[in-house]
């Protein structure tokens, strides 16, 4: 797609975080969001890479969150990281532009040294599972209530 672009959150902004909480909800539903309160903590102390499609109107740039990719980074492993949520904004989906976060964010990834990229995904999403396993991710357990009683994951690990 035309006009896409991937980029790191590194400055704070009301603005910013408001849109993404919006995204959250409407992408993860508002139990698995993360809100105002988390938001710039991610951006602060995790990382946060996002595709933005910018459209030019006469002078003005608009720019427009379509796809975000929330990560931690393992304490006692510094070489291994943690995909908190991705997501692609609905109707952007089947396009490629998960691909292409996820492309993106292991190649910058890779200049920080990591090593592991872990994450945890509803054994059902075949559509996040497909993605995952075209960048290699494996299956490396399945935890049960991992996120309250009945919510069961798969723990998904690529080795980069
Ligand atoms: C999972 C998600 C991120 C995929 O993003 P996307 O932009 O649609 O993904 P892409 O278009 O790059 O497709 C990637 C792969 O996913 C699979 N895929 C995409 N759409 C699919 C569909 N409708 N059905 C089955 N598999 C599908 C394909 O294997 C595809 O690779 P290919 O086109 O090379 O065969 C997106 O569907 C999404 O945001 N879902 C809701 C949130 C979510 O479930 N996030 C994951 C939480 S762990």
């Amino acid at each position: 797609m035309d006009n896409i672009s991937i980029k790191v959150l590194n400055d704070l902004d009301p603005d910013i975080t408001f849109e993404l909480k919006k995204l959250e909800i409407s992408n993860l539903g508002q139990s698995a969001s993360i809100n105002e309160w988390v938001i710039p903590v991610f951006i602060k102390y995790g990382k946060v890479i996002v595709a933005v499609k910018c459209e030019k109107k006469y002078l003005k740039k608009k720019e427009e969150i379509i796809a975000v990719n929330e990560l931690l980074r393992k304490w006692g492993d510094p070489k291994t990281v943690f995909i908190h949520s991705f997501y692609v904004k609905e109707s952007f989906r089947g396009k490629g532009i998960g691909s292409l976060l996820l492309e993106e964010s292991i190649k910058i990834l890779k200049k920080e040294k990591v090593k592991n990229i872990e994450l945890t995904v509803d054994p059902q999403n075949m559509q996040a599972i497909r993605l995952y396993e075209k960048f290699n991710f494996k299956k490396a357990d399945y935890i049960a209530n991992l996120y309250g009683k009945g919510i069961h994951r798969d723990l998904m690990i690529c080795k980069i």
